[in-house]
């Protein structure tokens, strides 16, 4: 593995930029996908099923989750291997209150080292999943930790430095909820029924069934089928006059611009680190891979109302931009509201409050600058700390994007808020927290970090483009709390 892994550096080291962006303009020339009107919504959508846990005496509670291999049906008559958590595609969703402590047993089931990354989590940096807490085949891993941060929809998923992309693809995610009983605001959280977690996702399968696992661009793996929760153009039957959909992007490269059907405007509630402090109403929402948003759709009774991703400005060129889906026209999943809708409550005005989201003042300000697979020039060192924070504190990070190529940026450890991007305030819907950050063709975005409290000068988080492809080649920093 490190010799795989410092012979592909060695590779983009001398290779350098050109190389790079050749391999971003590709040899198969992509076309945009259309899929709107085409799809027949045939299959029930799966809901993955919650995680079971034990509670211990001293209140700690005790997930299991064993990383096998296994074979997934999604296409009729054929089967794909895939490997999965608890099961052979996917994991259960882990979720647990705040301030209650919890451990996760870990085992290793799969013939490849992995390791499982809790994304978004505050939580120690040696339990953190990252590229360093490797577990080897038959092995295992115990993180414990106190849940300590509001209610948020979060992922978790494997972090091998220089194969994250195939083995997420495999199918290793899965969702972490975080539920805060005293701060809750009233939405829709009945787990399956009106408050449904998305984890949304592309792929393309070869003649034999199996997943393409190899991309044809720097941009990464491109699939031309979409995936929900695993399931193939599926339809979700709702019986309450509104739905909570907790959207995560968990595809690999590809960029999904959220609407409806019938262009109605729906309500963001909540960002990658929990609620928004108000509802946020739009009628499409940029997510690029790795981020998370909690929406609430209302509807009418027997009405059919489709959840699409429309076709996107992502200020690159035309080739680029199709190779990471932004030129596409998907139909994802078709709403079916019963005849009889039970009643839901009206949003309200305030979801979370105002002095959740004070901020200490930034004491340190640092830039960072994404150009080919760099990070200020730099592919990610195993060994190199690239930075230390101070325990608590709050830093501004300036983050450009210099390259001819979208990226996004993700922060380990820590949730941060959007101060601007290319100076000019976030929209609404991203005001909340954050821990990844879309960057579109020479965007800056200014951030301002709140670093957790786990000191630990040996053991690093880390930093990095959520393309995950990108960062498997090396696009990737590693930053320590001291
Ligand atoms: Cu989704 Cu390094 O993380
Ligand atoms: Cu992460
Ligand atoms: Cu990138």
């Amino acid at each position: 593995m490190l010799s795989q892994i410092s012979r592909r550096t060695l590779l983009l080291g001398s290779g350098a930029g050109a190389s790079l962006l050749l391999a971003g303009c590709g040899s198969a020339t992509a076309k945009p996908l259309s899929t709107a009107g085409s799809v027949d919504f045939s299959n029930q959508l799966n809901i993955p099923p919650l995680a079971t846990s034990t509670v211990q005496t001293d209140g700690t509670r005790v997930f299991e989750l064993t990383a096998e291999a296994g074979n997934s049906t999604f296409l009729p008559e054929t089967s794909t291997p895939t490997w999965g958590y608890n099961g052979s595609f996917l994991g259960p969703t882990l979720r647990a209150q705040r301030n209650e402590k919890v451990r996760v047993e870990i085992q290793n089931g799969l013939p490849s080292p992995t390791t499982v990354h809790w994304h978004g989590m505050h939580i120690p940096a040696i339990y953190d999943g990252g590229a360093h807490q490797v577990i080897e085949p038959g092995d295992g891993a115990e993180p414990e930790w106190i849940i300590d941060q509001p209610a948020a929809t979060l992922w978790y998923h494997p972090h091998v430095h220089g194969t994250s992309e195939e083995q997420m693809t495999r199918g290793l995610t899965g969702m972490f909820l975080i539920d805060e009983e005293t701060t809750d605001p009233g939405l829709p959280s009945e787990y399956g029924i009106d408050d449904i977690p998305l984890i949304v996702q592309d792929r393309s399968f070869a003649k034999d069934g199996s997943f393409k696992l190899t991309p044809d661009a720097t941009a990464g793996l491109l699939g031309d089928t979409m995936l929900i929760n695993g399931s193939v153009n599926p339809y979700l039957n709702v019986s309450t006059q509104a739905v909570r959909l907790r959207i995560l992007n968990a595809a690999t490269a590809r960029v999904f611009n959220f609407g409806l059907s019938d262009n109605r405007s729906f309500a963001v509630v909540g960002s990658d680190g929990g609620l928004l402090q108000a509802p946020a109403n739009v009628e499409r929402l940029l997510l690029s891979p790795g981020e998370r948003a909690e929406i609430v759709v209302r509807l009418s009774p027997g009405e059919e109302v489709v959840l699409q991703s429309h076709p996107q400005e992502l200020g690159m060129s035309n080739a680029l931009t199709t190779r990471v889906g932004g030129n596409d026209t998907l139909d994802l999943l078709k709403l079916r509201a019963g005849s009889n809708l039970t009643a839901s409550p009206e949003l309200p005005d305030v979801l979370a409050a105002e002095s959740s989201f004070e901020m200490d003042k930034a004491m340190i300000t640092r830039g960072f600058i994404l150009k080919d697979m760099y990070i200020n020039g730099k592919l990610m060192g195993m060994s190199r700390i690239d930075l230390s924070v101070g325990a608590q504190t709050v830093e501004t990070w300036n983050i450009s994007n210099t390259d001819n190529l979208a990226h996004n940026f993700h922060v380990h450890g820590a949730q941060f808020r959007i101060l601007d991007i290319d100076n000019r305030a976030p929209q609404p819907e991203f005001t909340g927290w954050k821990d990844t950050v879309f960057l579109p063709v020479r965007a800056t975005a200014r951030i301002q970090v709140k670093f957790g409290k786990y000191k630990d000068a040996v053991t690093p988080y880390m930093y990095h483009c959520h393309f995950i492809r990108h960062a498997d080649m090396g696009m990737m920093g590693q930053y320590t709390i001291i």
